[in-house]
């Protein structure tokens, strides 16, 4: 029987004890942990000291995916802790940047982009997570709204969401250590970012639904990456549900 291809990435990224597809790693050729847009303008975000009062076991029992929001819109306040939650530097040790978030080598594959309906303070557009300065730098202005929606598959709630946050990753800082196994790891740091987001989310009463139905390469086009070297894996979406925290 043809051997499909879940079924062979399952088989040829499997570590046993007689295969370990590593290789050698090239430390000179190690990928950059940053991407930055120097020409893009800059958006600073408030410092994030608290993200809300409420303690984790609260924020669990909260957590579920909500697709209804209503128009208000979310403070900077408020994607600014999301955004570290999920994908901000948390504490150097030995000089070395470390994350919310834990990731397989401290390789950080994962790059963040917002697209934001509805957020006071900044104009609609579509906007990038610069990890190593806390902010934000302006890729697109303009009201992605319905674009968004129907490159999830129609699904309304990326348009009602205050904003659209779009997991893309950079395959090479992975694979560069990890061969073909680092698109397991890929994808697991994808899903340790979202629920991060979604515990944050929670706790500072934003509704959030992760969303892995899209077509890839129109959310590609909207965040401006060519879908092979660095490719949306993941997004979740956030906004006011009008329920009290
Ligand atoms: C990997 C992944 C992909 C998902 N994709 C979608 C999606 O495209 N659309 C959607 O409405 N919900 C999506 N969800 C949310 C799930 O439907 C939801 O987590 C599940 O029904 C359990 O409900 P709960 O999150 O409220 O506990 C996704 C969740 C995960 C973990």
């Amino acid at each position: 029987m043809e051997e499909k291809i879940g079924e062979k990435f399952q088989r040829e990224t499997k570590y046993d004890r007689n295969r370990l597809p590593g290789g050698s790693v090239d430390l000179n050729n190690k990928p950059l942990m940053y991407k930055e847009y120097p020409e893009a303008g800059k958006i600073a975000l408030p410092a994030v000291e608290r993200c809300g009062d409420m303690n984790l076991y609260e924020a669990l029992l909260r957590r579920k995916s909500q697709r209804r929001f209503i128009d208000a819109p979310i403070s900077l306040d408020m994607l600014s802790c999301v955004l570290w939650s999920s994908s901000g530097i948390q504490r150097k040790e030995m000089g070395f940047a470390f994350r919310t978030a834990p990731s397989a080598g401290a390789l950080y594959p994962i790059e963040t982009y917002i697209i934001a309906n509805r957020v006071t303070g900044i104009e609609n557009g579509v906007y990038h997570y610069q990890v190593k300065h806390h902010l934000m730098e302006e890729l697109e202005a303009g009201d992605f709204s319905s674009r968004i929606a129907h490159a999830s598959l129609g699904q309304q709630m990326c348009a009602s969401a205050a904003a659209v946050i779009v997991y893309a990753a950079l395959f090479e800082r992975s694979v560069w250590k990890y061969k073909q196994r680092g698109y397991r790891y890929i994808y697991l740091d994808a899903g340790h970012m979202a629920q991060n987001l979604a515990l944050a989310s929670a706790s500072i009463g934003l509704g959030c639904c992760h969303i892995g139905s899209m077509f890839d390469n129109e959310v590609n086009e909207i965040i401006g990456t060519d879908g092979t070297d660095e490719s949306v894996v993941y997004m979740s979406v956030i906004g006011q549900t009008g329920m009290c925290v």
